[in-house]
């Protein structure tokens, strides 16, 4: 695997796929890497000839600085999984490799409601820097294809007003979510939690399959009122949002979606330690 640091080792390593003509998938995360991950890259495999992953904690997507400060880091570990995993080669940049510029003007992107709802809600700022890193990456590596996962369902449909907007002709695949075996969704965020947060986690997902479980049952407002109160009932965990909201605009729901697809979406603070998890039904 080729362990590419600066934008022109990049930029160099690009090229030379592309004069083979071969096609680039692109797999961009932040490191501490898991299984998620790792299925992102194994999908890669089956729909691009060449997969290119990059590790960078982007600081401008932190809206808060302690989650940034505690995010882990596993370069070791990572380039094990990668290199397991068949990846062709990654991108590690420094900071100043990534914005050495301080003078730069971020690119933005006007991405409406989005900005406005659940994760743009809560986390003022997140989806903008999000944007700019991921536009400095697609830049650099050109891909073919991209690989994203649906456990950050709102971050895949700003990935494609993005990919919409940049008309690049890249082909987004939305990855669906790896839960460990009893059905919390994988995260880095994991490994912070204590064993007993651990435990307790599991209630994330619990909620999820009982609200698809509901589907048509119950009243939704009432439904979502009892299940807030259930999950903040529990010592230890504090929901930051719960809804239940259409797939395709994230709006909230106050009648079940009988034609198109309901989403019961929520981020829970376990601990210290926010989580997200969605489903779709
Ligand atoms: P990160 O949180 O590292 O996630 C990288 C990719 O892995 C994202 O597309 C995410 O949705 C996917 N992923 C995470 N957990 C998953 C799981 N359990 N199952 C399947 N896919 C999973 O998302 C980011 O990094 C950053 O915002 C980034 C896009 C890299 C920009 O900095």
């Amino acid at each position: 695997m080729e362990i590419l640091y600066t934008r022109n080792e990049l930029t160099k390593y690009r090229e030379f796929i592309k004069n083979q003509n071969k096609t680039i998938g692109f797999v961009p995360t932040m490191g501490a890497l898991h299984q998620g991950h790792m299925s992102l890259i194994d999908t890669a495999h089956e729909h691009s000839d060449i997969v290119i992953a990059s590790i960078f904690v982007n600081p401008t997507q932190f809206n808060n600085p302690n989650d940034f400060l505690h995010y882990p880091v596993t370069l070791d570990q990572d380039l094990e999984l990668l290199i397991e995993h068949k990846c062709d080669a990654v991108f590690v940049p420094s900071e100043n490799e990534v914005y050495p510029d301080t003078n730069y003007q971020p690119y933005t992107l006007d991405i409406g409601e989005l900005n406005s709802l659940l994760e743009g809600q809560k986390r003022p700022g997140h989806f903008d820097g999000v944007i700019e890193i991921v536009y400095i990456l697609f830049n650099l590596v050109q891909p073919d294809q991209v690989y994203f996962g649906v456990k950050d369902y709102q971050q895949v449909m700003v990935i494609e007003k993005l990919i919409e907007q940049m008309d690049q002709n890249i082909q987004l695949f939305k990855c669906n979510t790896v839960r460990e075996d009893d059905g919390l969704a994988v995260s880095s965020r994991n490994r912070r939690l204590s064993q007993k947060e651990r435990e307790i986690s599991l209630n994330l997902y619990i909620t999820l399959q009982e609200i698809k479980d509901s589907y048509q049952k119950t009243d939704l407002p009432i439904l979502k009122k009892s299940y807030i109160d259930k999950l903040n009932s529990i010592e230890n965990i504090q929901v930051d949002y719960l809804d239940i909201v259409d797939s395709q605009t994230l709006n909230s729901l106050s009648e079940w979606n009988v034609t198109g697809k309901n989403l019961g979406i929520l981020a829970v603070y376990v601990g210290n330690i926010r989580l997200i998890d969605n489903l779709l039904f």
